[in-house]
């Protein structure tokens, strides 16, 4: 098949561009060219760049017909963030593709009643972005199941791969907390650490994306969680990541208030926006339809990012013998 992937060389791309080669499609990987992907791969030489901006276009009302004439078989659409950006596309890409492939996010849920959370659950998302994509992912559905447009969504948790930051044991991106968790440390978390996030890793998005292509029957018109097995607490998290470097875990527990001011107002804005939420997802729909068997539980894809970031010197930690730098 002929495949557009809209934003190809990203955390998803990196992993799923160089699947797509393999299993044979041609692939056009559509960006402005501006990133390289995480993970060399010789299947980049056989890759077509397609340089476009897509807000540029879309502003010029060009986007959509530009991503036509790449005359694709199958669209991957890894950068929609309004619904206007995808109705303009749907649009262009009607009676067009055989396969259209969204990109949401487990943000479209909100804070959960009834845990793991399943596909089936309503949707009530808070904050602008997971408003936005919760919409997309409703206008989707229904043109697929309207009106007959091949339509996907697949709704990755935190996406976690070597070369990046992951989501921390604090909720929030400042990777020290890796560092002094490996040195032994004191850390502080809000609350009693019990709040919990959904990793997943980038090449287990890949592969899921893979599967609901090949299982296109059972993936048309329905939406699919695509996270690890199981989501994590911050403490149990924080006690890993200590015990990967043979520490235990000294984690002084903070009221929310108190804890939002012992750190910038952006990490707890960030901290607030994951534990607000909670997340804990089901895969058991993607396990069924789309035998989605995601490689790495949480603990290991994070694992292996937080190896990377030692090994690259993003971070340092005082204390930690050399054999234990590459878990
Ligand atoms: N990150 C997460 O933890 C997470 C969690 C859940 C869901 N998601 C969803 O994942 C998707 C993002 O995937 P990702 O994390 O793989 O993305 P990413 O790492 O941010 O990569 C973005 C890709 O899009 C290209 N790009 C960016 N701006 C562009 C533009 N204006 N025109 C054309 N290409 C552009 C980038 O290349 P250039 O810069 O070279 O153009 C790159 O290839 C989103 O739909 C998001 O909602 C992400």
């Amino acid at each position: 098949m002929r495949v557009a992937i809209i934003g190809g060389s990203g955390h998803i791309g990196s992993y799923l561009t160089p699947r797509l080669v393999e299993a044979g499609h041609t692939v056009l990987s559509v960006s402005r060219s501006q990133r390289k992907p995480y993970v060399p791969h010789g299947a980049w030489n056989k890759v077509e760049c397609v340089n476009l901006d897509r807000g540029a276009e879309e502003e010029a009302g060009t986007f959509g017909v530009k991503i036509r004439e790449l005359d694709p078989d199958a669209v991957i659409d890894l950068i929609a963030y309004t619904l206007e950006s995808t109705e303009a596309l749907v649009e262009a890409l009607r009676g067009r593709v055989q396969q259209f492939l969204h990109c949401g996010t487990i943000w479209v849920h909100g804070p959960a009643i009834e845990v793991p959370v399943t596909e089936e659950q309503p949707r009530k998302p808070f904050g602008d972005y997971g408003i936005r994509k919760a919409a997309i992912e409703q206008y989707l559905l229904n043109e697929a199941r309207r009106n007959r447009f091949p339509a996907t969504v697949l709704h990755p948790g935190h996406i976690v791969g070597p070369g990046w930051v992951p989501l921390t044991p604090a909720a929030n991106f400042n990777p020290a907390v890796f560092a002094d968790l490996a040195s032994g440390k004191e850390i502080a978390l809000p609350n009693l650490g019990r709040e919990t996030v959904h990793h997943v890793h980038a090449d287990d998005v890949a592969q899921a994306f893979m599967k609901a292509m090949a299982n296109w029957s059972n993936a048309i018109g329905e939406s699919f969680h695509v996270v690890s097995p199981a989501a994590i607490s911050l403490a149990g998290y924080a006690e890993a990541v200590a015990g990967w470097y043979g520490k235990e875990a000294l984690i002084r527990f903070l009221p929310w208030e108190q804890w939002r001011a012992s750190v910038s107002e952006k990490e707890a804005k960030v901290t607030w926006d994951h534990i607000a939420r909670s997340p804990n997802c089901s895969i058991r729909k993607a396990q069924r339809l789309l035998d989605y068997q995601p490689r790495y539980r949480s603990l290991e894809a994070v694992r292996e990012a937080v190896a990377w970031l030692f090994a690259n010197g993003v971070i340092q930690a005082q204390t930690i013998p050399n054999y234990l730098h590459c878990p």
